[in-house]
């Protein structure tokens, strides 16, 4: 693959697989959400489906169906830090070609690289992610509208990138990037091309009204409520000697508490809460039960909100 040879995206992911299957699995609690996401997403990429709809319950094709087509089809999601964006942005593509059967190849570009190199590299970044993906979907429409095969546009860690035009203190490298995203999305929509853009920022009041305005639609992700944390908790700790009182009590403990006004996130969970009680049980060759539990989530706190104490 050119993937890495030209270093633009970390990878390309072609969906159906069975390894994004997996990984849609384990996703607690947000089943409503990707199923609105998977629906909207393809009724802005495959006019067809539309028309059949429009069809089927009106008897025509009714104009304003018509007017979705210049919908610009870019989502954007945004939300504090661990609680998902990123992970939904990967695996709803597993969706899409399950839903419509139609293969979906993944482009995930990271601006995390923003300080990596010189300024205008990310505007280089941008344009030629596009560029390749301009090539990629040229001829990925038929006749009929619909398409042979749908892409989606992975731009993560959007933050840098999206700051706001209005944003006094903007330097001008910046807002050729700002310029450089627009243009992409606003080319693919004049040409076309079967492609949803995905857009992952921590800071939505940063993001640039330009490209929020163009969003088909704006998703804010959440910390998880108890119910989410009970169920994520329970499936990762299935099997041990936590009782389901244990989980539960585990649940509420990883809540909002006195002198904390906030919860933890759905990485604190799977990546640093359930890792560390089964790393101690093994340490001290123990099953995992309610004490070591407990201990390791006493010492264990949960992620700042993004922006708090870091300002
Ligand atoms: N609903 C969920 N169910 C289970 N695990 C989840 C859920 N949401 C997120 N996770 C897990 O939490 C971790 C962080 O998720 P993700 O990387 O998507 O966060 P993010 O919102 O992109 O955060 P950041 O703003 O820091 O990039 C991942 O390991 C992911 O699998
Ligand atoms: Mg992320």
């Amino acid at each position: 693959m050119t993937d890495s040879i030209d270093g633009l995206f970390s990878r390309t992911e072609d969906f159906p697989n069975s390894v994004a299957q997996a990984r849609r699995s384990a996703l607690v609690g947000l089943d409503d959400l990707i199923e609105r996401l998977v629906t909207d997403a393809i009724a802005l990429l495959d006019p067809t489906v539309m028309e059949a709809w429009s069809i089927a319950v009106h008897g025509d094709i009714v104009p304003s169906v018509k007017a979705l087509s210049d919908r610009t089809p870019l989502f954007v999601f945004a939300g504090d830090v661990g609680v998902g964006k990123t992970e939904v942005a990967e695996v709803i593509g597993q969706v899409i070609a399950t839903r419509s059967r139609t293969d979906v190849t993944l482009y995930p570009l990271s601006l995390t690289a923003r300080g990596r190199g010189a300024v205008g590299e990310m505007t280089t970044l941008l344009t030629r992610a596009f560029e390749r993906i301009g090539a990629d979907f040229a001829k990925a429409r038929r006749d009929d509208g619909a398409a042979s095969s749908l892409g989606i546009l992975l731009i993560d860690e959007a933050d840098a990138l999206a700051q706001s035009r209005e944003l006094t203190q903007m330097h001008h490298e910046d807002r050729a990037g700002v310029n450089a995203l627009l243009r992409g999305i606003d080319g693919m929509r004049t040409d076309r091309l079967p492609v949803l853009t995905v857009l992952c920022t921590n800071r939505i009041d940063a993001l640039d009204p330009a490209v929020q305005r163009r969003a088909a639609l704006i998703e804010i992700f959440n910390r998880p409520t108890y119910g989410q944390r009970a169920a994520l908790l329970g499936r990762l700790l299935a099997g041990t000697r936590l009782s389901a009182t244990d989980i539960d009590a585990l649940a509420q403990g990883t809540g909002e508490a006195v002198g904390r006004p906030y919860a933890y996130t759905y990485s604190d969970l799977r990546q640093r809460l359930v890792p560390e009680i089964v790393l101690d049980a093994y340490r001290r060759g123990a099953a995992v039960d309610s004490v070591i539990a407990n201990e390791v989530l006493s010492r264990t706190p949960p992620t700042r909100p993004f922006g708090v104490g870091t300002r």
